[in-house]
């Protein structure tokens, strides 16, 4: 069959040059990786001519669907028009201008400043260099150690890596950058210490947080690091409160907030951007990227306080010595000024609201399986995850890799769920409907029934 030749040969070239971002070599080397052709919306196909219904949004970025027409023209249009412009130093280009412009209407108050960069590393390198630039600049040039938590994903360039803290990420083969990150608990309600109440895991780590700046001492701290909810720690939504919390003793320390808001920015919350809106909390900097262009073209922003921007534009040395080639490129500005357009036309925010509520309350029924310990999430930002036992919330063996025995069967019924260790986790585009949640929950209760079947048979305990 002409299909299945093509999607030989592309999986096995693909297998003979590539290095994928985050490879495991072993599984790769044996089994090659999923070629896929066509998207629309969010439906995929592959080529071998398989289609999906793709729940995990591509990595959380297909915010508005794929294939658009609209977004396609907008594309071709400024590459007519300006397809490269430098945005370093004293130059600017239209469409990069007028996203900043756009950009500070939609973030919280008093975060009117915006550094674009190309995608979430990058955004999360540059706040980092901020917080150093900002302490330096007004005086503390000590305050240059990070705080940030276990179970965070925050990028994978050096920094950013050095930043997040999720099981199994940091290799013995890599060097990271021990000296300046420092990492506390995640604020995880479904494994907080047994007999406490919900309410009292937030005091318990702002307790941990005050502690950890006295130890390290607050003349060296500069910032701290959170993504609203943890994406791929595991969708980790925190305790009430925690975040404005942990907002406060930042500001009484003098330490910038830096909101990693890569994935929920941009609808995945039904706002703009989740931290006030959803977290009531505003912090010092918003890192954002995906969303921000749909995953249409690489783009990331950083976006930064009046207060920073007073401070740093009197800095000694006059420069902010940081930015890539690609900052304020005018197709990806013009990219994502028609995502946004067209999120607003759409009424996109409230669909992820009231559809992700359904979501919420669909995927809860899960609950009742013998596999699953916890469903959690909120709207378009949901995970699964699967325990042996649903009483004493004990994982199954890590290498019968159950989120990918479940993701496997998924996609043999037609759905992508994302696999992370025990866990599957899916952040479906924001336009899809209630019939697409039933969809997903039926596929999703199918296979993960099916699983417990197998490994029942196998001789595994569920219980
Ligand atoms: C919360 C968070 N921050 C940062 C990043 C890094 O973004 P990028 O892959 O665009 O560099 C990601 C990517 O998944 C993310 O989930």
């Amino acid at each position: 069959m002409a299909h299945s030749n093509t999607a030989q040969a592309l999986m096995e070239m693909d297998r003979a040059h590539a290095l994928h971002p985050f490879s495991h070599f072993e599984s790769f080397n044996q089994d090659g990786a999923l070629v896929i052709m066509e998207g629309t919306g969010a439906r995929l196909r592959d080529a071998t001519g398989n289609e999906y219904f793709d729940a995990v949004g591509g990595l959380w970025c297909t915010n508005i669907g794929l294939g658009r027409d609209e977004m396609a023209d907008a594309i071709a249009d400024q590459v007519r028009k300006l397809s490269f412009s430098s945005t370093f130093t004293d130059m600017t280009n239209e469409t990069s201008a007028l996203l900043v412009s756009k950009l500070a209407e939609l973030t919280p108050k008093g975060l009117d400043h915006i550094h674009f960069t190309t995608g979430g590393s990058t955004a999360i390198d540059t706040a980092v260099r901020m917080v150093h630039y900002y302490q330096a600049s007004r005086g503390f040039a000590s305050k240059k150690l990070i705080i940030a938590r276990d179970h965070s994903y925050h990028g994978s360039t050096y920094a950013a890596m050095s930043a997040g803290k999720r099981p199994g990420d940091h290799v013995p083969e890599f060097q990271y950058m021990n000296d300046i990150f420092h990492h506390i608990s995640c604020p995880n309600p479904y494994r907080r210490p047994e007999g406490m109440e919900e309410g009292d895991l937030t005091e318990l780590l702002v307790k941990e947080f005050e502690d950890t700046i006295e130890r390290l001492g607050v003349d060296n701290i500069g910032g701290f690091f959170a993504e609203p909810i943890q994406a791929s720690g595991g969708v980790i939504v925190p305790p009430d409160h925690y975040l404005r919390r942990m907002r406060e003793v930042c500001s009484s320390n003098d330490i910038l907030f830096v909101a990693d808001e890569v994935v929920t920015a941009f609808g995945r919350l039904g706002h703009w951007f989740a931290s006030e809106d959803e977290f009531e909390m505003i912090p010092d900097i918003i890192c954002s990227a995906k969303g921000l262009s749909s995953g249409y073209l690489p783009i990331g922003a950083m976006i930064y306080s009046d207060k920073i921007h007073d401070v740093i534009s009197q800095s000694e040395s006059g420069w902010f010595t940081s930015g890539f080639t690609y900052a304020g490129h005018p197709v990806s500005c013009a990219a994502a000024l028609k995502n946004i357009e067209i999120m607003e036309r759409e009424e996109i925010l409230k669909n992820a609201h009231d559809v992700g509520l359904y979501f919420e309350a669909k995927l809860a029924t899960l609950n009742e399986l013998p596999l699953v310990g916890n469903v959690r999430g909120k709207k378009m930002m949901m995970c699964v995850e699967n325990v042996a036992n649903k009483e004493t919330k004990e994982l199954l063996p890590d290498d019968l890799n159950v989120g990918k025995l479940i993701s496997n069967k998924s996609e043999d019924l037609g759905l992508l769920v994302r696999p992370l260790g025990h866990l599957n986790v899916m952040s479906p585009a924001l336009n899809i409907t209630f019939e697409d949640i039933d969809f997903i929950t039926e596929k999703l209760t199918e296979s993960i029934k099916s699983v417990t079947d197998s490994l029942i048979r196998a001789g595994v305990r569920i219980s």
